[in-house]
């Protein structure tokens, strides 16, 4: 019964006037410092910044109790689905496993939340006091996890897992008779929006093609699979194929209202995974998209913010453009410029497979591409700004900059002979000084479902937890949920959906600190600062 393995929660105590234990929550009174600044041309046409510290008084409740909870996947039956409930399984019942290198225990490695540690301070040495990421506030263990979910392929869970190739043979083996009891939900199946070679993987479809009455399927899957199993919340997340693009179009999928009138009249570009997120947003439970389809259309975004529901998106980053992401802003930080970078990648699992073609292979193009966007963009010493005329008449991705960018290309090629190994080889080209030249390649070869099983228990969790953590500023009554738009997901995230007109941060490491700082903020503890370690100031 994974109820019974609740968690003892909260082994961080913090004594400060600011932060009071209530039975039911922590109350944190935090004050949180910013700079604005003003750029100011003078007479003498020097470029002055004016900048004045802002100090803004929150409070954050943080529920205390741990809600048991469901995590229903779009896409199941496939290889991050099968990996993901393999794997929770795995740690839920203990199962260890013979290789060829002796035997293996189920661990979660690659998650934020279950593998990494924050810095908590220092001890009375002086010396860095670390904790687990999940000791800092109270959060669901994935082992308690109730797993559901659809896809269109309608196997049940020991052959698709077995269909996926990932996991050793003895750990299937032993695994099989569990998996063999998940049986993904019919699901709504559009051949227009992924591959056409996927389709003799749909027979598990539901029928018609009515699509608000697709809607108020899902809506009841959701209801049901809540109800059925006593959960106190559920999160849906997309891990099913690449769809194309869907149209943006004036009138159908800019409006909240729209979109419910374009779903009503079953409009050509209501894809499936729009659906989901509707469907979820109705239900009130968070949406994460982890494919780099526009599932949150504009008028997804605007329901969600109306009915003050949280979704996130999109596309998990697992490998290359993590490292990409990390790469580019080592570069950019350190004063080199990259005047190219080349991607080509092979894989040869149903992921690729069903990015062969040109619709879904862009979706993927469009997500990988943005990542170094505002690295470039915070650095005009390296790179120049455009002048709009210029930049409109540019091609590729560069078109409508404002500033220069590098070449960058992104290639993918299905090789089936791969498996789930995707292959990414990366040409780093850099512009050192005096006019010299510095080139990286970098080889990464990953199992991409184990990579991206971590990612997808740190999405559902971090996600349940934004549900539990409301705010106010100091002399308000009433706390607020936090913005619908999850943007402190990015971590997780290859394109990170943000705020209408604001941009992402796609630096990993501003993304990993803006995590840290929330929840030390939600323990009123201020961001952790180095200066002390680096200058021994008494
Ligand atoms: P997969 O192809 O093995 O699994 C996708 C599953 O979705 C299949 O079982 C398919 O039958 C199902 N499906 C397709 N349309 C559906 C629908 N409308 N409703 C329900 N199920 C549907 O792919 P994999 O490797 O599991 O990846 C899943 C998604 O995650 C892909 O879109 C991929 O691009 C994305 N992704 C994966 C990463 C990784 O490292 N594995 C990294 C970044 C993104």
């Amino acid at each position: 019964d994974p109820t019974a393995q609740r968690r003892p929660l909260e082994s961080i105590q913090v004594e400060s006037p600011n932060l009071t234990y209530a039975e039911d929550a922590l109350y944190a009174k935090y004050t949180f410092h910013s700079a604005a600044v003003d750029k100011v041309q003078g007479q003498d046409g020097h470029v002055r910044y004016q900048v004045k510290p802002v100090e803004k008084h929150l409070e954050f409740k943080t529920e205390r109790k741990v809600p048991k909870t469901g995590l229903m996947l779009v896409g199941l039956g496939g290889n991050n689905g099968t990996t993901l409930t393999a794997t929770v399984l795995a740690n839920r019942h203990n199962i260890s496993w013979g290789t060829t290198n002796g035997i293996q225990t189920p661990n979660y490695i690659g998650s934020l939340v279950r593998a990494s540690t924050m810095r908590l301070g220092v001890d009375s040495n002086g010396d860095d006091v670390h904790v687990p990421i999940s000791d800092v506030l109270p959060m669901v263990h994935p082992n308690d996890l109730v797993i559901g979910g659809w896809d269109i392929s309608g196997v049940p869970l020991d052959q698709a897992m077995r269909r996926a190739k990932v996991l050793e043979y003895d750990l299937q083996r032993q695994l099989a008779p569990l998996m063999a009891e998940y049986k993904p939900l019919p699901s709504i199946y559009y051949p227009t929006f992924i591959n056409a070679n996927q389709e003799d993987r749909a027979d598990n479809v539901i029928p018609g093609s009515d699509k608000q009455a697709h809607l108020e399927q899902i809506r009841r899957d959701i209801r049901e699979f809540k109800a059925k199993n006593e959960l106190e919340q559920v999160v849906v997340l997309w891990t099913a194929n690449t769809e194309r693009y869907s149209l943006l179009l004036d009138g159908v999928n800019d409006t909240a209202d729209n979109l419910l009138n374009a779903i009503k009249n079953s409009h050509d570009e209501v894809s499936p995974s729009t659906i989901f997120a509707v469907a979820s947003i109705l239900e009130g439970v968070p949406f994460i998209n982890g494919a780099p389809n526009n599932a949150l259309v504009p008028g997804a975004i605007a329901l969600a913010e109306r009915e003050g529901s949280f979704i996130g998106g999109d596309d998990f980053k697992s490998g290359q453009t993590k490292v990409k992401s990390v790469l580019a802003e080592y570069l950019v930080n350190a004063g080199i410029k990259p005047r190219l970078i080349a991607s080509y990648n092979h894989l040869g699992n149903n992921d690729g497979k069903n990015l062969s073609a040109p619709a879904q292979f862009r979706s993927k193009e469009i997500s990988k591409a943005s990542v170094v966007d505002d690295m470039v963009a915070s650095n005009h010493l390296l790179y120049k700004k455009l002048d709009k005329k210029k930049a409109d008449s540019a091609d590729g991705f560069v078109k409508g900059a404002s500033t220069e960018t590098p070449d960058h290309c992104i290639v993918i090629k299905y090789l089936p002979a791969c498996g789930d190994s995707k292959k990414a080889i990366d040409d780093y080209t850099s512009e050192i000084g005096m006019g010299g030249q510095n080139t990286l390649a970098i080889y990464n070869v990953c199992q991409d479902s184990l990579l991206a099983t971590p990612l997808i228990i740190d999405l559902c969790l971090l996600a349940e937890l934004m549900t539990r953590v409301t705010y106010k500023e100091e002399g308000s009554k009433d706390f607020e949920r936090l913005y619908s738009v999850l943007g402190l997901l990015s971590y997780m995230l290859k394109a990170p959906l943000t705020k209408p007109g604001r941009p992402p941060i796609n630096s990993l490491n501003r993304q990993r600190q803006a995590l840290e700082a929330f929840l030390r903020a939600c323990l009123a503890l201020q961001p952790s600062s180095d200066l002390v370690n680096f200058t021994q100031l008494n």
